[in-house]
């Protein structure tokens, strides 16, 4: 049974919680003050913690930052009754779990309730990965305790219950394939997980590859073939590299999206759609619609929740996790005994731009784990990595570089937009785009692309 321990001095909130969530088989506990909450809380240990933003005692805050000394992911919902939007952003920084306005609708409270424990369990799960001596390696798990990942963990229980469609965006290398069949696990571990890499096969082949077809359909179709749509019944049907879809078979995937029913190539019976279709891409799939590579409709129609993964040198928390369970997964697959990377090491994997993302960070762990002779890998084990390192920046010093890569073009763009905007506090919106040379709707997108706020008009 889930427990929820409700900290408010005022009693008729603090009943009604009780009543709503006893109602529906929580353990409740409730508090009046910030210093009873603190005691309740060491004594029942909840799942949850609801807290009033202003106890009469101490301060919300203060409550927060102590229950998370405590113990870090402890998940906390503030609740207030300022509208403001900085409350909001200090709790949230502050490590709240999520935010809610008073007066409490019970029904909302309850859906945070919800995923505050799902998400526990997620880290739960994760950390027991991590923390338990001798590490133990489960085939298929995230890895992340970034608060990028957490949300993404977030999405994932909720698509969970669901078959909605989802598009996986990310940088190569990120774990698209990885969420992918962790969403099917999730929801439909005992039906087929199928996935097709759009690249890979030539359109013609590919539209028989995703529908089927008859026999004699076409030269070479000696005999009926069951589509992916098909073979997947009520799992999963994974298209990876969608941006590479042709048009022509974007349009046909987009009917069968709105119809859920399709045709087999050169036949007439119509067969339905029971998985669920998530589809992953690691370009700008918003970019090639307004390109009119990628048909809007169809993004539409895809993007019904998307999860956008974070390059890893946006969310270096993950690193080392990600270091200690990799190499678990290599000592397991290679019958090594290998514990850690030396101090030293970390540091330089802290500090390095990952471009090739997870997928990179494994390959650079397999290379130096088949060489090494230690238990413990050191600067040698990695001695190539690191000599490259050093050319590269070399090399680059003056231009455009960090942690020795060289920039992408749309990262000069936007540190050379950030700069102006920075450079001109004076400036109008106007006179700011003259400066750029471009046009201010061009200039309100890339703003939006790359998370810039610019209030000034
Ligand atoms: N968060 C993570 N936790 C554990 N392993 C991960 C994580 N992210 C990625 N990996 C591992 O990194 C490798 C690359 O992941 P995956 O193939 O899913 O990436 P991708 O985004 O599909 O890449 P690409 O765009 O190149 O196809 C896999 O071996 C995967 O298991
Ligand atoms: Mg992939």
């Amino acid at each position: 049974m889930a427990k929820i321990l409700i900290i408010d001095d005022n009693r008729s909130v603090c009943q009604a919680v009780e009543a709503y969530f006893t109602e529906r088989g929580y353990e409740v506990h409730t508090a009046a003050s910030g210093t009873d909450g603190l005691n309740r809380f060491v004594e029942t240990s909840p799942d949850v913690i609801i807290l009033d933003i202003r106890p009469p005692d101490i301060d919300g805050f203060t409550v927060l930052e102590d229950l998370r000394e405590d113990e870090e992911n402890v998940k906390v919902i503030m609740i207030s009754a300022d509208h403001d939007m900085d409350t909001t952003i200090n709790a949230m920084k502050a490590g709240a779990f999520d935010y809610i306005r008073k007066p409490i609708h019970m029904d909302e409270l309850h859906t945070v309730v919800r995923k505050a424990l799902q998400a526990g369990e997620m880290e739960k799960k994760v950390n027991d990965l991590l923390t338990k001596p001798p590490f133990r390696f489960k085939a298929g798990d995230i890895i992340g305790r970034s608060r990028e990942m957490t949300e993404i963990f977030k999405i994932i229980g909720v698509v969970s219950q669901s078959k909605t469609t989802v598009l996986i965006q990310g940088e190569s290398g990120t774990g698209k394939e990885l969420i992918a069949k962790v969403i099917h696990r999730n929801t439909s571990p005992n039906e087929p997980y199928v996935a097709v890499n759009c690249s890979a096969i030539v359109e013609t082949l590919l539209e028989s590859e995703l529908f089927g077809h008859e026999k004699g359909s076409f030269t070479g179709a000696f005999s009926r073939k069951l589509g992916k749509f098909e073979l997947a019944r009520h799992g999963t049907v994974f298209l990876d590299e969608i941006s590479e879809m042709s048009l022509n078979l974007q349009a046909k995937l987009l009917r069968i999206l709105q119809e859920m029913e399709f045709e087999r190539v050169g036949g007439k019976d119509r067969v339905k759609v029971n998985a669920r279709i998530v589809t992953a891409t690691n370009k700008d799939l918003e970019n090639l619609v307004e390109e009119g590579k990628f048909r809007d409709d169809l993004f539409y129609r895809l993007n019904v929740v998307s999860i956008n993964i974070p390059p890893l040198r946006e969310r270096r928390e993950d690193i080392p996790p990600l270091v200690d369970y990799i190499t678990a997964k290599i000592n397991r697959d290679l019958n090594k005994q290998i514990l850690r990377i030396s101090d030293d090491v970390m540091e330089m994997f802290l500090n390095y731009s990952w471009p090739g993302n997870v997928r990179e960070l494994e390959n650079l762990l397999v290379s130096a784990i088949v060489t090494t002779k230690g238990q413990i890998l050191v600067r040698e084990d990695f001695s190539e990595f690191f000599e490259g390192l050093q050319k590269k920046t070399h090399l680059v010093r003056d231009a455009a570089a960090e942690g020795g890569r060289l920039l992408k073009l749309d990262e000069v763009e936007e540190r050379y937009i950030r700069k102006v905007i920075k450079a001109s506090s004076n400036k109008t919106k106007g006179e700011i785009c003259e400066i750029l040379g471009i046009s201010r709707p061009t200039f309100e997108r890339k703003l939006e692309k790359y998370g810039i706020t610019f209030e000034r008009e």
